[in-house]
């Protein structure tokens, strides 16, 4: 069951030969899927050789496969995760039910636009990212970039096999509009605000991975909790891909980080014109980089309060994060939670129902992880003897999205005026100007094990092999 079947047009665990209707809907959308990777995947990469992994299977254990690919090439396709035999619906209203492996019918609408949502993420990261290739700053980086990228495609086909598997022709249609909708387009959008920000620059790169990818992470947890299996067993096997990215994005601002502090105890300084000077990124730079992703992406969990986040929670279609692990009736009726509010000018915490308030436990729990990364970038500091802390902003910074939409509050969590945002504005957000310094430092290194000034090595290679192997081959 778990082993790939790599004879076919379109790799997979899922015994697709014998389903003759769905195996030619698939390889109907599997050359317009191809078209968008050439159109608006990774640019001018085609013909390289890079040296990435390949699901083989879906076990634990040797999973992957590494071996050098040329990325139009890569061996997308359909793998999830084995059925777990009597496994049942675990939260909602349904809990104790068996899990379902159709739609049911009451819910498929939901469970669509569920999947939709999930399913437009991935490739507009991809689009994101992909004229970050033309600057990496080194082959190592180039190829974690091409790793995360031709996942984020994959993670796209674990979606429109579900769209089309299980939504007939809405599922079909919905296929198709995945790659019709373009990150930052004005007429056809992606669904979510972060995925139509630009990721200009590699310090972006690593702030998205790191914060974005991690959005991914909970809201594939909350959908691996789901009573439709399928779903359930998808995203199970997207989150092992899923820990990859967030260990580029982690490891990428941690090398950042060294590299400066080692530029700052040579040249003794912490004046951040000089540090930018040598060529590498001053620390205030990196928090104001860190302010900004971690406000966007938090605004990716919704509204604090929803009615729909209820809905799914009780048709069991989304649960939380880790909802088998904890320890309570799984049903949350007559449970509160709290969420934040302004009264009077400030921040005030107001009971609401859990049910109601899901968006906003997921959102904790995100907030909660993503601190402890942020403590141990601190630790780097830390090391080199430094005082400078990096600091998440408070979770009410910079929302656009729920109850705290426009209302003005610094990075420490007070509510300011319209004129003292104004004032710190260009102290708590990267500015155009920071954006044009990073800028300034992107080149391209294409030399094996060598790395641009501005951010120190990483500890180990990929899959044991040395820093400074051919990660990438240009031809
Ligand atoms: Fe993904
Ligand atoms: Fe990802």
């Amino acid at each position: 069951m778990s082993s790939i079947d790599y004879t076919d047009k379109i790799p997979n665990n899922v015994d697709l030969s014998q389903d003759k209707a769905l195996q030619r809907a698939l390889e109907h959308w599997q050359p317009n899927y191809l078209q968008w990777w050439r159109d608006l995947g990774p640019e001018g990469s085609q013909s390289f050789d890079v040296y990435l992994r390949t699901a083989v299977s879906v076990d634990p254990q040797g999973w992957a496969q590494f071996g050098y690919v040329k990325m139009p090439e890569y061996r997308w396709g359909i793998f999830l995760n084995p059925r777990e035999e009597g496994r049942q619906v675990n939260f909602g209203e349904h809990k104790g039910e068996a899990a379902w492996q159709d739609v049911p019918g009451e819910h498929r609408a939901n469970l669509r636009r569920i999947i939709v949502t999930q399913g437009d993420t991935e490739p507009a990261s991809v689009e994101q990212q992909r004229h970050l290739g033309l600057t990496a700053p080194s082959q190592y980086d180039l190829r974690n970039l091409f790793q995360v990228n031709v996942e984020e495609g994959r993670h796209l086909w674990a979606m429109v096999y579900l769209l089309h598997k299980h939504f007939g022709r809405d599922g079909r249609e919905e296929a198709d509009a995945m790659l019709q909708r373009h990150s930052g387009d004005a007429d056809h959008p992606r669904i979510l605000g972060a995925f139509n920000e630009k990721t200009p620059d590699w310090l972006s790169f690593y702030m998205f991975t790191y914060f974005t990818d991690r959005d991914g992470k909970f809201q594939l947890c909350a959908l691996a909790e789901s009573g439709f299996d399928p779903l359930a067993r998808t995203t199970k096997f997207m989150l092992t891909e899923e820990a990859h990215h967030m260990f580029v994005g982690e490891s990428g601002v941690s090398r950042v980080i060294a590299r400066t502090c080692e530029v700052m105890n040579q040249l003794r300084t912490d004046d951040p014109a000089k540090v930018r000077a040598a060529g590498v990124i001053d620390l205030g730079t990196i928090q104001r980089y860190l302010n900004f992703h971690f406000s966007v992406t938090i605004d990716l969990f919704g509204a604090d309060e929803s009615s729909n986040a209820a809905i799914f929670y009780n048709a069991g279609l989304k649960g939380r994060f880790e909802e088998t692990k904890r320890d309570d009736d799984h049903r949350l009726q007559g449970r509160t939670y709290k969420v934040l509010a302004v009264q009077d000018g400030q921040l005030v915490e107001r009971e609401v129902s859990m049910l109601n308030a899901l968006n906003e436990v997921l959102r904790d729990d995100f907030i909660k992880d993503s601190i402890a990364g942020v403590n141990r970038w601190n630790k780097v500091i830390e090391k080199a003897g430094l005082p400078f802390r990096l600091v998440a902003p408070h979770k009410a910074f910079n929302r656009k999205i729920g109850t705290l939409a426009g209302v003005r509050v610094s990075p420490d969590g007070r509510v300011v005026s319209e004129a003292e945002w104004a004032a710190h504005e260009r102290q708590w957000l990267p500015g155009a100007e920071d954006r044009a310094f990073v800028a300034s430092l992107m080149g391209r290194v294409v030399e094996p094990g060598k790395f641009a000034n501005w951010i120190a090595p990483p500890v180990m290679g990929i899959n044991r092999q040395p820093v400074d192997f051919e990660y990438v081959r240009f031809n």
